[in-house]
């Protein structure tokens, strides 16, 4: 069988191959408890529900606009005044199928084969295999610190006559970090100065806590929009935990916008019109979930953290927001896919390995499932990871013995 060059260079999605993990352990009784999550566990807001209900009960589901139907956009538009006090026309607007999409489809709007893009690692696991599809070359940048953070300096040394664009997700997936505004205006300013893409992947920008603030990258840009490089992305997904309805959206000049959907209508026609209602729901709804949400998982990240410290040897850089921490378990393993593979095996817990985010000998840990899931999964890792354990653990009526050391 021939397979095509770019075939054979993507893997799979590690975080969707766990949940599949997950769910097929929970089918055969196993007490998993899934710590590689990558979705809020909240329901869907009810006037998402009540809204593509409604365009349900009509019987007719037909094809919409491949850039997405006029009150989606108008629900976008409003979006984006309230968040990046800019005020944008329909033509500035694609909805997408997810934000996964709408990244996907800016870089193919942009990037031509051997042509780099740059991301700050850690990273979101999609971005390389994205950059990828498109024929070009993902180009991580390493903080030279050590940290999370990266410093602009980082970012300018890696650019180069083939730099595409630069991909931006802060508050970021898997760290939970933050980068100031001092950086993002610094990125703005960098990307006008030389003439790159910005794309900005701003999908977790209302989960932060501690009181932060929302960032608004486009405050820095000194380019009417139209001459702006800048591509601000956002959805449904996380916020108003609507992850399987799969709508995201782009924002752009107008003949970037063009450009891509035109690539999107040859693709997928655009989102389901009855997603995209369910979206409308949720952006014009009642907004209170996303509070509530945010307080729950900054209540829930303070809970992993305190659990976290009682391990000897685990570093952890507490998050600013997201669900999810990276966490630097390599005093015990420095393999990070056999400590995830260890710990499935052992005390059936599930976690992301690092090294798919370009993080060696860390594990990604999400917390945005329940109390008890977070007590129990970080209780039940220390067992199988502290060599001064008992050396019995009981999950429910099931006794596990500590044989490894
Ligand atoms: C950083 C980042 N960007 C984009 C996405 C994709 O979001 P969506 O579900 O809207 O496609 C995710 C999902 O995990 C993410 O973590």
């Amino acid at each position: 069988m021939s397979i095509s060059q770019i075939g054979r260079s993507i893997k799979a999605s590690p975080t969707l191959a766990l949940n599949e993990k997950a769910a097929i352990l929970r089918q055969k009784g196993d007490p998993v408890i899934h710590l590689g999550g990558g979705e809020p566990k909240s329901k869907a807001p009810l006037d998402a529900i009540v809204a593509a209900a409604a365009h349900l009960n009509s019987g007719e589901i037909r094809y919409a606009p491949a850039d997405g139907i006029p009150d989606l956009k108008k629900a976008i538009i409003r979006y984006t005044e309230e968040n990046y006090g800019r005020m944008v026309a329909p033509e500035n607007v694609m909805a997408s199928g997810g934000a996964k999409q709408a990244i996907m489809v800016a870089l193919q709007a942009i990037v031509n084969p051997q042509e780099e893009v740059i991301f700050p690692s850690p990273y979101w696991v999609s971005y390389p295999d994205m950059v990828k599809l498109c024929g070009g070359i993902p180009v991580p940048v390493v903080p030279e610190d050590g940290t999370f953070y990266p410093r602009i300096e980082d970012i300018e040394q890696r650019i180069g006559s083939y730099t595409k664009a630069i991909i931006i997700n802060s508050p970021n997936n898997p760290s939970g970090a933050m980068y100031s505004e001092e950086f993002i205006a610094a990125v703005v300013e960098l990307c006008e100065k030389r003439d790159i893409y910005l794309i900005m992947d701003d999908i977790y920008h209302k989960l932060i806590f501690d009181g932060r603030k929302q960032i608004n990258p486009l405050k820095y840009s000194k380019k009417p929009l139209e001459e702006s490089n800048m591509i601000l992305i956002n959805g449904v997904s996380k916020a108003y935990a609507m992850t399987g309805f799969r709508i995201g959206w782009a924002v752009a000049n107008r003949k970037l916008i063009e450009v891509m959907t035109n690539i999107q209508g040859h693709q997928t026609s655009g989102p389901s019109v009855l997603l995209q209602k369910a979206a409308v729901g949720a952006l014009n709804g009642i907004q209170s979930g996303i509070e509530n949400l945010r307080v729950t998982l900054e209540n829930n990240r303070n809970i992993m953290m305190a659990r976290l410290k009682s391990f000897n040897g685990v570093h952890v850089t507490v998050p600013d927001g997201t669900f999810y921490c990276l966490a630097d378990f390599s005093n015990y393993e420095k393999s990070s896919h056999k400590l995830s593979a260890m710990l499935i095996d052992k005390v059936q817990v599930l976690t992301v390995p690092g090294v798919e985010f370009g993080m060696e000998g860390h594990l990604r840990l999400s917390y945005c499932g329940s109390v008890k899931d977070i007590t129990e999964g970080i209780e039940r890792m220390k067992w199988a990871l502290d060599p001064n354990s008992p050396n019995e653990l009981y999950i429910g009526d099931r006794k596990l013995v500590r044989d490894w050391s």
